[in-house]
């Protein structure tokens, strides 16, 4: 019997950089305030933000990913033809075909690349973090780049003033090599689809409804169990993390899981849906890029992320920032 072969991986898969596209428009609340019924104490006190970001009509989801994609690119020092695997995610395409993974792959220029969009709604970047860190592993791939990119406002009812003052737009994206030390641990993901219908739009609708305090619930006490599994699959306990970055939905949800991992005084919390809203798979690659950007981060930090959302989907690893 002939047998198949296979490839040698690496012992592990690191993030060698990271950038984000932040659209050029920024909404502060008292402008939502005058065309909805809404005001920046509300929406300070429930959920945290200041301002988000809307991206323009030119800056379509192609346009930020690439610009997000090109800033990983630079920052890996990796040149395009080294990359042969490009994951998108996104929960906003209103295309359903082609998906754009492959598009924004040939505008960065990487030649043939396996290339597709992956939709687990805000646990996206997550998702796709830990199949390409696998798929380096296995040796299916020798250099990746993921990317989230979202245009929520395109799905988003601004007649909703509960979801029309939290969901915003842009574009995060990392580039993932080989590495003798492992920069990446095991993903710990999961769904709970009994609770598909939690936020979704639903058929025959064009935009997102979401049940907010069933997902309130569900994210302050599902989710702790998630994160210390990504912890011990990693061989890391709360007080080695340095940055906690979990998926940027609510400032009370982040600061409830702060509260209950029991993480050391030095550790950083990523907040930046104060400023950028929540930009669902592209909100944790977005946070990192700031926190390195402000030095609030350094290279070689320990960083925990966790993305989460419609599906309802989970999904979280420990990483080492590049
Ligand atoms: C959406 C969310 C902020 C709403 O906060 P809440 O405390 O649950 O608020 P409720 O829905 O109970 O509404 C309370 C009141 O505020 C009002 N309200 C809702 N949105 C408002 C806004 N933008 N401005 C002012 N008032 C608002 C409601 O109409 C309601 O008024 P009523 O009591 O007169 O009926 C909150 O549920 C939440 O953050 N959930 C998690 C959502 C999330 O993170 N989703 C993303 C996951 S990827």
């Amino acid at each position: 019997m002939t047998s198949i072969q296979l490839p040698t991986g690496a012992p592990g898969a690191r993030v060698l950089g990271l950038g984000g596209y932040r659209p050029r428009r920024r909404v502060t609340n008292d402008e939502l305030a005058q065309v909805m019924d809404t005001n920046d104490e509300w929406i300070q006190s429930r959920v945290g933000i200041a301002e988000r970001r809307w991206a323009g009509e030119d800056e379509t989801l192609v346009e930020m990913a690439t610009a997000a994609g090109g800033k990983a690119l630079a920052a890996s020092g990796l040149a395009p033809d080294e990359v042969d695997l490009v994951v998108l995610a996104s929960a906003s395409l209103r295309q359903p075909i082609p998906g754009i993974g492959p598009q924004v792959a040939h505008r960065l220029g990487i030649p043939r690349p396996g290339a597709f969009d992956l939709n687990a709604g805000c646990a996206g970047f997550c998702y796709s973090l830990g199949l390409v860190s696998d798929a380096i592993r296995s040796g299916s791939a020798r250099n990746a780049m993921v990317i989230g990119v979202e245009r929520l406002t395109d799905v988003t009812d601004m007649d909703d003033r509960s979801t029309a003052v939290i969901f915003a737009d842009g574009a995060g994206a990392a580039v993932i090599g080989p590495a003798d030390e492992p920069g990446i641990g095991p993903v710990a993901w999961g769904s709970d689809g009994d609770q598909h219908s939690a936020i979704e739009i639903a058929a025959g609708t064009s935009h997102m409804a979401m049940a907010g305090q069933a997902v309130y619930r569900w994210a302050t006490t599902k989710l702790t169990e998630t994160l210390h599994q990504a912890m011990e699959r990693a061989g890391v306990t709360a007080a080695d993390i340095d940055v906690f970055a979990p998926h940027q939905a609510n400032l009370r949800i982040i600061e409830s899981m702060t509260k209950r991992l029991g993480f050391g005084e030095k550790t950083v919390i990523a907040r930046d849906i104060v400023q950028s809203g929540n930009t669902s798979a592209a909100s944790i690659p977005l946070a990192l890029t700031a926190l390195l950007e402000s030095g609030e981060a350094r290279s070689g930090d320990l960083a925990l992320i966790l993305g989460y959302g419609a599906g309802l989907t989970f999904a979280g690893q420990v990483l080492r920032l590049p």
